[in-house]
Parts: structure tokens; C-alpha cells; sequence
């Protein structure tokens, strides 16, 4: 049985105006109709030979209404996990795990960003359908992206000896967020890879490799989910409890520790490398980059008109936007904002929204 856990906690500032605050960028349909949401619960429909329980979202309260409803709307009802503030992905793991667990069942969890794109479903299936069979053994699974520049962003994952079958490889070392130069020397070296974000795994044995590697977080969430509670598809935690985990990722709580074999009782982590057209979409240019574009290179979405324009991505919630003569630009247009960017600049709309949010 494979547990799909979609974590959704971002809030994707650097997809503003889109994505605000009260509408953070995986709830938003980016391509086709889907939110990024939902395209990550459909993605994993009909893995053959594989049996899936209702999706699990984990998410800050806030989203609870918007999140139910997408899932209903797409006839995907699911249960979702309610964060009354973000302690980031190894508590939110770990809540989901506890509740992967009911009824005394340890299922092997799929877990998702909610907000990533992967262009070719068949591909990531053919690889989940790999990790499933590792990870019903007690392995950790991890998947890599073949790197292409020394993002920053990006945890790394060295692949050392062979580890079964299917092309899995024992995972030798795994660095969370590299400074530039390390990456540079991860992709010179050749034998690392970019941590997709995605991770397979038994509920037992993520909440063992937690309580080995970061006591006090397994400790604070597993007050949080006594003192919750089932309300319907809703399930709560304990409000202070969780309040008061410590905040860490999984990459740094846990992978990088099982990576460094630093504990015997840890599990044996593995990376199976996956080619199926992976984005985090974390900017406007990734965005552009994954979407469909006409033969100038151009993406228009609503009212839009191109004159002589090449390479640039313009959206449109409801006035007219028309571009004339200019490359490698991202135009937004919302009710209340107007985005204009340089393609290369888009890490930096972030900085618009801190100003934003220091301004009140
Ligand atoms: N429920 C919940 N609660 N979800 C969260 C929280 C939280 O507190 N914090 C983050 N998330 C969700 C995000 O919405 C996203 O879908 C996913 O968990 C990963 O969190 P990010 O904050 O986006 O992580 P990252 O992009 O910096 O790094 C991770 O992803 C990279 C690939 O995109 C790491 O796993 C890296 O190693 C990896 O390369
Ligand atoms: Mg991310």
C-alpha cells in the first residue's frame, strides 16, 4: 500500500502577484486547469501493480477550506492534516506518518511537494513503482535530478556503490543547500545529483530515523498528535505542543545524517535517479520554462498580444496586456498588481514581496 503525503506549506513569493499569501502558488492552476495541488494528486493515479490510500495533504489550517475543495472538485477526497503554524517538512512528516499509522497499518509513504511540475507522468511513475519495492524493505528513498547548474537551492546527493536491480544507488553523501562554489565542485565531480524533494518511505521508519536523529522534534510532535483530534476529513494536533517543535527540514533533520551513516540504527538511504521533466517552478523563468510556447518562444495566457516579441511569458487575469518589441520578459497582470521582470531577474521578485510585507 503506498501512502501519497502531499506537503503543502509554501507560500511561493517569488510567483508574486499570483501567489499571495492568502493563495500560495500550488493552489493555483499554473498549467491547464489543475492547481499544482491537484496535478500532484492525479500524478500518481494508476501505478500499475500499486494500491493507493486517499492522499494525505499537510498544510497550515488556513488552507483547509480551499484544499478540501480542490480535492473534492477533482473526486480525489483525502484527508488533510492541519499545521496551526509551519515548523517546515520534518515536522509536518512526522504528523503525517502518525496518521498514515491508524489502525495499526505502516504504509510506504510517498511524499510530495505540492508544488513542483514533472512533465512526464509515465517516467516518474516507472520510478515510483521502483522505490515502492525499496522502501516496503526499510529503505529510504530519495530521487535525483541530473543538475545542470550549481543551484543554490538544491539539496545534492552523491551516488555511491550500486544498491539492488534498478539502477538505485546507496546514497554516499547528501549536502542541503550548498554555497555556489560546492555546488560548482558537485557538478564538476559528476557523481552528484539534485534532491528531487520527493521521498519514499515507511511511516515506522521515518518516525524511527526522526527519533534517532532529532529527539526533541519526534518528542514535540508526538505530544502535538495526542493532543489532537478528528474532525471529519480534518485531522488537528495539539496547537501549543506543535507551536513549539523545533522547525527543520527533512533534508537537514534526517538525510543528511542517514547519508553520513552517522547512527547504525539508521536506515540505509538510496537515490534512483529521475528523468521525467522535474521542476520546483520556484520562479516566474521556471515557470516559463516548463510551459508550452509558441515558435517566438512566447507563453500568453488570457488577454495577451505579442508584436515582435520574443521569449516572454505574459499572464493576464483581466485587462489586456500587449508587448511590442521586447525579449525575455515576464509581464503579470492581477486586479491589484502589475509585474514587470527581466526573465533572468525573477529570483529577485521576492525581494519586492519582503518590501511589500515591511511596508504592512
Ligand atoms: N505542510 C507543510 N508544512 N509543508 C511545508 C512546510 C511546512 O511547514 N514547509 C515547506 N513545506 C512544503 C513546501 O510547500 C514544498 O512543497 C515542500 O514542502 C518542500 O519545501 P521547500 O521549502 O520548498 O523546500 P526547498 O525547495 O527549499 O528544498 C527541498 O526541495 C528541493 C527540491 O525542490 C529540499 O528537499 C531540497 O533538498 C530539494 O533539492
Ligand atoms: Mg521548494
Amino acid at each position: 500500500l503506498i501512502q501519497p503525503v502531499v506537503l503543502s506549506g509554501g507560500s511561493g513569493t517569488r510567483l508574486w502577484p499570483l501567489s499571495r499569501e492568502k493563495y500560495p502558488k500550488q493552489l493555483l492552476p499554473l498549467i491547464g486547469d489543475d492547481s499544482l495541488l491537484q496535478a500532484t494528486v492525479r500524478r500518481v493515479e494508476g501505478i500499475a501493480g500499486v494500491e493507493l490510500a486517499a492522499p494525505l495533504v499537510v498544510c497550515n489550517e488556513e488552507y483547509r477550506f480551499v484544499i478540501a475543495e480542490q480535492l473534492r472538485l477533482m473526486g480525489k477526497p483525502g484527508t488533510v492534516v492541519l499545521e496551526p503554524a509551519g515548523r517546515n517538512t520534518a515536522p509536518a512528516l512526522t504528523i503525517a506518518a502518525r496518521a498514515a499509522m491508524k489502525n495499526g497499518a505502516d504504509p510506504v509513504l510517498l511524499v510530495m511537494p505540492a508544488d513542483h511540475v514533472i512533465v512526464d507522468t509515465q517516467a516518474f511513475q516507472d520510478v515510483v513503482r521502483k522505490g515502492a519495492a525499496l522502501a516496503n524493505d526499510g529503505v529510504v528513498v530519495t530521487f535525483g535530478i541530473t543538475p545542470d547548474a550549481p543551484e543554490t537551492g538544491y539539496g545534492y546527493i552523491q551516488s555511491g556503490e550500486s544498491f539492488g536491480s534498478d539502477g538505485a544507488k546507496r546514497i554516499a553523501r547528501f549536502v542541503e543547500k550548498p554555497n555556489v562554489e560546492t555546488a560548482q565542485a558537485y557538478l564538476d565531480e559528476g557523481s552528484y545529483s539534485w534532491n528531487s524533494g520527493l521521498f519514499m518511505m515507511r511511516a515506522s521508519v521515518w518516525l524511527a530515523a526522526l527519533e534517532a536523529c532529532r529527539p526533541d522534534i519526534a518528542a514535540a510532535c508526538e505530544t502535538a498528535w495526542t493532543q489532537g483530534s478528528a474532525d471529519g476529513e480534518f485531522v488537528r494536533v495539539g496547537k501549543d505542543a506543535f507551536s513549539q517543535c523545533p522547525s527543520d527540514s527533512i533534508d537537514y533533520a534526517v538525510m543528511e545524517r542517514i547519508a553520513a551513516g552517522q547512527n547504525a540504527s539508521l536506515p540505509v538511504g538510496v537515490v534512483i535517479p529521475l528523468s521525467a521533466g522535474w521542476s520546483d517552478v520556484g520562479a516566474w523563468e521556471a515557470l516559463w520554462n516548463v510551459l508550452p510556447k509558441d515558435a517566438e518562444g512566447n507563453v500568453a495566457q488570457g488577454d495577451v498580444l505579442m508584436q515582435d516579441s520574443r521569449n516572454t511569458l505574459a499572464l493576464s487575469e483581466g485587462r489586456l496586456i500587449a508587448c511590442v518589441g521586447v525579449d525575455d520578459l515576464i509581464v503579470v497582470e492581477t486586479a491589484d498588481a502589475i509585474l514587470v521582470a527581466h526573465k533572468n531577474k525573477t529570483q529577485d521578485v521576492k525581494k519586492i514581496v519582503d518590501r511589500l510585507k515591511s511596508a504592512g
